[in-house]
């Protein structure tokens, strides 16, 4: 099974686990990212047992409403029953590294504005130790020296990249070489410096529940 097929299968099996739960006032938040496109496919199918979604980029915004699928701005709701998105990086305590497509500010905020995040990865996210994929930083642009040099100083090798704007009008300085063995501590020193928006890693917020699709089968972490 390669690996566009674990991601399906990925987002089948969040829509088997959140579907149980659906009622007419559910509001489900949604994510970013080839997976969660799979699971806005899955979504469209049951799209009359749910109010509506609250998405965390203008991509899947669009996506969401091409199926027909209401959309709220999140100040508009008082609250997201669950959030599903995919990830870069999982480890055994279901802390990630998001945005790889550069929503990681937006996701954040959704994720954190959800009674549960439930993740959705193919068995290749899933580490020991968060670093390998390289850490996106999203920065307001006039900061992007000042950042960069701070992040040298963590140990880190940033790369901008070049020529993307996140939806929020900022850039992404993606940090190489970075071993992340205290993510929560990494994440808030980071997140400290000035000029930063966020930071790719989920562990002050980490996943509730991730669900791993690989050759046999699905599992839970
Ligand atoms: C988007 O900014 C990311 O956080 C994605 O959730 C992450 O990159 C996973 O994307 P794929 O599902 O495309 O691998």
């Amino acid at each position: 099974m390669d690996q566009a097929e674990q991601k399906r299968r990925a987002a089948d099996a969040a829509l088997e686990y959140i579907e149980p739960r659906l009622t007419p006032n559910t509001i489900v938040g949604v994510g970013t990212g080839s997976t969660t496109n799979l699971f806005i496919d899955a979504l469209a199918a049951v799209r009359h047992k749910f109010d509506a979604c609250v998405s965390s980029s203008v991509a899947s915004t669009e996506r969401l409403q091409a199926h027909g699928i209401t959309v709220l701005d999140l100040n508009a709701v008082d609250r997201i029953e669950v959030y599903v998105d995919g990830a870069d990086e999982v480890n055994a305590d279901r802390q990630l590294i998001k945005g790889g497509g550069g929503a990681l500010t937006r996701e954040k905020i959704v994720a954190a504005s959800a009674d549960e995040f439930v993740c959705i990865v193919d068995e290749s996210k899933v580490v020991d130790v968060l670093g390998r994929y390289p850490l996106p930083v999203e920065v307001i642009p006039m900061a992007r020296g000042l950042v960069a040099r701070a992040l040298v100083g963590l140990g880190g090798s940033p790369e901008w990249r070049q020529g993307f704007t996140t939806d929020n009008g900022n850039i992404i300085l993606d940090v190489h070489e970075l071993k992340i063995t205290h993510p929560a501590d990494l994440e808030a020193r980071i997140n400290n410096i000035v000029g930063v928006v966020t930071n790719g890693i989920f562990a002050a917020q980490a996943a509730h529940v991730v669900l791993v699709a690989g050759q046999s089968g699905v599992r839970r972490i």
